[in-house]
């Protein structure tokens, strides 16, 4: 069994062996990657220094062969530290990316705050060497449990940069093996934060450095201020060219159906909106049973990125002072605070709701509203019938839902009596609205079929 060091990224002609700096000459007719392994199709040309399998692997013509991928010198490591397998030399881990299938790797930066600020890791500079853009997010050990609906849904590979002294806190809490019931996250590959890590970075151009770190972290707040103020009063004039990326960078993924279908709805709806309202005031967008507020999240920004800003209200019966300060904080490190609000409320009962925004109804001023796994039968049935939502406002839901007429559920979560019927909507929302959005999608992480669902009052 051989460690394969990495494949040149720009011709892939090389293999490169362990603790050697002997190559051989031979082409890669074709890779295919497994999480554990890499399998090689190899055309051989000429073997030119020594290489220590066995002679017999590369007979004259073509040959298939199969090197198990080991990441570590850390192999023999008790399962009960997963992480420490996957800990991986950057040189390796670039390697990989380059030849992986996908353009942005998500990298999860563990450090703390200050060494994040002091230099961190961006997508190489030259696109002629690669077209990988790496999505880097810090989230400091200390803090990473509290914020944990930042991470990537269970599911989805990603990277971690770590400290070794962090090391043994993000595997217990990364892999859950402080759990009962583990449900780890995916974290496919370990980056030490080493001297060594940094140089490699440096040397492929792929670290930033911010050498006043006061000076920055001041001036990326004021630049997020300021681009939300520079949308909202076009004639005042700020500095909004020196922003460099907002929206930024995420993990997490927000639902698919706001995400492409009513986020879409709303950008493009709005130019006409917006000029019936006279004036600056954005309109307000309403997320029914927000939980930790992502989606809300998703829209501020990307409204205002698109300059079309909303005021997006998250309404759930848990936002008691510790929810709320956690849902804000989270907005305000986003740089939609003055664009979101949360609000403690019991959506048992539409009448409760209506009273409770009749202002943002009463002017006109509610441009969307939608639940996301969130299914309340009454409440849905009364926004379709109520007579204080006017035409134009959409109604969007995404739940889990048969996929047809009379089909069984075979999932145990959600249960059956909760999942919806399919078409339970469309009868709801036949009158007096138009259904814009009507269709079955399967959820990323365990393949059970919801309803992507939008409607406009017509
Ligand atoms: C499955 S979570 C979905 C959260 C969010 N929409 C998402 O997709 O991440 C359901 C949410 O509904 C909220 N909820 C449940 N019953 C509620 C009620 N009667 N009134 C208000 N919120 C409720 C819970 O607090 C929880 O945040």
């Amino acid at each position: 069994m051989e460690k394969v060091l990495g494949i040149s990224p720009l011709d892939k002609t090389r293999v490169e062996k362990a603790n050697q700096n002997s190559c051989i000459n031979i082409s890669i007719e074709k890779t295919t990657i497994t999480n554990s392994s890499i399998v090689f199709s190899l055309q051989q040309r000429k073997i030119g220094v020594p290489f220590c399998l066995p002679r017999a692997f590369f007979p004259l013509h073509v040959v298939v062969c199969h090197f198990q991928f080991i990441r570590s010198s850390n192999a023999g490591v008790s399962s009960n530290m997963p992480l420490q397998k996957e800990i991986i030399e950057f040189s390796d881990w670039w390697a990989l990316q380059q030849v992986s299938k996908s353009s942005a790797v998500p990298i999860l930066d563990l450090r703390s705050f200050e060494d994040h600020e002091k230099r961190c890791l961006r997508s190489p500079n030259s696109r002629e060497h690669s077209q990988i853009e790496l999505v880097v997010v810090s989230i400091p050990i200390s803090v990473v449990e509290k914020r944990a609906f930042e991470l990537p849904a269970r599911h989805v590979e990603f990277s971690i940069l770590v400290s070794e002294s962090d090391l043994n806190r993000a595997d217990s809490f990364l892999s859950g093996s402080n759990r009962k019931r583990p449900n780890p996250w995916k974290v496919a590959h370990v980056l030490l934060d080493t001297e060594a890590f940094w140089r490699t970075a440096e040397d492929l151009g792929m670290m930033d450095i911010k050498k006043d770190q006061e000076a920055h972290r001041h001036d990326t707040k004021r630049q997020r201020t300021e681009l939300g103020e520079s949308i909202l009063n076009p004639g005042k004039s700020t500095n909004t060219s020196r922003i460099l990326k907002f929206p930024m960078t995420r993990l997490w993924q927000p639902d698919p159906m706001i995400e492409t279908i009513l986020f879409p709805f709303l950008a493009k709806a709005d130019d006409i909106n917006q000029k019936d309202t006279s004036g600056a005031t954005p309109r307000h967008v309403w997320d029914l049973a927000a939980g930790a507020g992502r989606d809300v999240a998703f829209l501020a920004e990307e409204l205002l990125a698109a300059e079309k800003p909303h005021h997006v209200f998250a309404i759930d019966h848990r936002y008691n002072e510790k929810e709320t300060k956690i849902v804000n904080d989270f907005w305000d490190r986003r740089g939609i605070r003055n664009h979101t609000t949360s609000i403690k409320l019991d959506l048992s009962r539409w009448e409760t709701l209506e009273h409770a925004m009749k202002t943002g109804l009463d002017n006109n001023q509610v441009a969307a509203m939608f639940c996301v796994r969130f299914w309340k039968p009454e409440l849905v049935k009364a926004i379709a019938q109520s007579s204080s939502i006017y035409s134009g406002v959409l109604f969007g839901i995404s739940h889990f839902c048969k996929p047809s007429v009379g089909a069984p559920w075979n999932f145990e979560h959600p249960k059956e009596k909760t999942v919806l019927e399919r078409n339970q909507l469309r009868d709801m929302f036949q009158e007096g609205w138009d259904i814009l959005h009507n269709e079955i999608a399967l959820d990323s992480d365990h393949g059970r079929t919801m309803i992507h669902f939008v409607a406009r009052r017509n």
